[in-house]
């Protein structure tokens, strides 16, 4: 005998290879509960329009239930002969329940049902992982809650550029992680339409009710059109694109750990938690957590690839190689969750050395354009001008490796003879950092509304 399903038109078995290749229920079993919500939901539809009998509804609901037990209590035998998840529950249906157990693929294509299963699967993944979003903001802003008046360098070209507060630094991931929810939320509210009823791909000649199944989904609606239902799979490339670029914040975020970690720096220090020794050499730590997140946008970039190169060119509506749109979402949606409880087991944890990253704004001459600022607002010099002079200071010190605050009033006054004695107050860093005062500036006042605010937009 060949297929059960579909065996008619067949005389002989497929080769081995031919299952071996054919086969997706390694990962497709993956969304088992999604497809026995959808098919309880067509059956239910079915009978509502008369297509199928109330008796054989029955039977089909109650058999779709027992599965979903077999399978949650691991009694269930996977089959790699029937290829897929919707054919492994159907061929149990039909032990089960008998010949009723083939009238629930009435007006239904395992095209239609792929589709609908795998954008409930997705749904239901970008809710679990807005929740762990905001655990990491949440994580993040306790941090930052602490840190308000902790000065450390800002940096452009990893320079010493400006003196910024520590909090308002991890404000910054607050605000991208921010977006990254936007972009799930957008990716949910385009995939939240219902693809069931579009059959195979023309749609069907029974008269069921698409708007019914799609409300008992909890989707919007039902797809306008029967081809485009069957055989997009934007919104899983929508999902990797944003989990793509997720992955690369928490990249360069675990890039400054490691960076705050390492001898040079010192800013911080990780828990035991999250951190590793060596085998041989006994003084060490290692953030190997943050050196794994770093290395996991790798993945989340070739998951996108990777169906996006499935997908080109491929003609409408469905064909096989749209199976392989699986593999790459899952694995992207795993390496997130788990990228994201490591991260925000890593921010929970972290110690700032606050006397360090204090140290460490002395050096570099951080207030070289506070001094410039000073010389246009209280000497009206032009800005240009300005910088120039300050570029002259700064070259004055650095020849003998003072700071600025260590020029004399007569140093300062052979560059540029109007400076006076009020120049010295805007060197220090904390009167740097208190300056900035402007909307989304780094000045503590500023940066306390601004976690305020941050826990009202994300975390209420
Ligand atoms: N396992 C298949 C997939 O994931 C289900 C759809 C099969 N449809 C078909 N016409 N062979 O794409």
């Amino acid at each position: 005998p060949s297929n059960t399903m579909w065996g008619g038109r067949f005389t002989t078995a497929p080769s081995e290879v031919m299952e071996r290749i054919n086969a997706s229920i390694d990962v497709d079993r993956r969304f088992y509960a999604q497809d026995i919500r959808a098919s309880q939901a067509h059956a239910a539809m079915l009978a509502e329009c008369g297509i199928l009998t109330q008796d054989d509804n029955t039977a089909i609901q109650d058999g779709l239930e027992r599965i979903r037990q077999e399978i949650e209590a691991g009694e269930f035998t996977f089959s790699a002969a029937l290829e897929d998840i919707h054919m492994n529950v159907e061929s149990r249906l039909r032990e089960l329940i008998g010949e009723a157990a083939g009238r629930l693929h009435t007006a239904r294509s395992r095209n239609d049902q792929v589709a609908t299963d795998f954008r409930l699967w997705v749904r239901d993944t970008i809710d679990a992982l807005d929740a762990l979003l905001a655990d990491l903001q949440a994580a993040l802003l306790d941090q930052a809650d602490a840190e308000t008046e902790t000065v450390m360098p800002g940096y452009t070209h990893l320079q010493a550029a400006q003196p910024v507060t520590f909090a308002h630094h991890l404000l910054a991931y607050v605000e991208m992680l921010g977006r990254d929810r936007g972009r799930f939320a957008d990716c949910r509210k385009r995939l939240n339409e219902s693809p069931l009823g579009a059959a195979a791909l023309a749609g069907t000649g029974f008269p069921i009710d698409r708007e019914m199944t799609a409300r008992a989904l909890g989707f919007e609606r039902p797809m306008a059109n029967s081809l485009d239902a069957v055989s997009d799979r934007d919104f899983a490339v929508e999902f990797l694109a944003a989990a793509s670029l997720l992955g690369v914040h928490l990249s360069r975020f675990s890039e400054e750990i490691v960076i705050w970690c390492s001898e040079g720096f010192r800013f911080i220090q990780l828990s035991d938690a999250f951190t590793t020794g060596s085998s041989i050499m006994p003084q060490k730590k290692n953030p190997d957590a943050a050196e794994l997140v770093r290395a996991k946008a790798g993945r989340l970039v070739g998951a996108l690839n990777a169906l996006l190169i499935v997908m080109k060119g491929l003609p409408l509506a469905y064909g096989k190689d749209m199976q392989e749109d699986k593999e790459p979402v899952f694995e992207a949606a795993d390496t997130l969750a788990l990228a994201l409880s490591a991260t925000t087991g890593m921010v929970r944890d972290m110690k700032a050395d606050r006397e360090r990253m204090r140290a460490a704004t002395t050096k570099g001459y951080l207030t070289a354009t506070d001094l410039a600022d000073w010389l246009v607002r209280v000497l009206n010099l032009p800005f240009r001008d300005a910088h120039h002079v300050t570029g002259a200071l700064v070259a004055r010190a650095e020849a003998d490796g003072r700071d600025l605050a260590e020029l004399s009033l007569a140093e300062m006054q052979a560059v540029e003879p109007r400076i006076t004695e009020d120049i010295y107050e805007v060197l220090t860093v904390e009167r740097s950092v208190a300056s900035r005062r402007s909307q989304g500036g780094t000045a503590p006042e500023r940066v306390r509304e601004a976690i305020a605010a941050a826990r009202e937009r994300f975390l209420s």
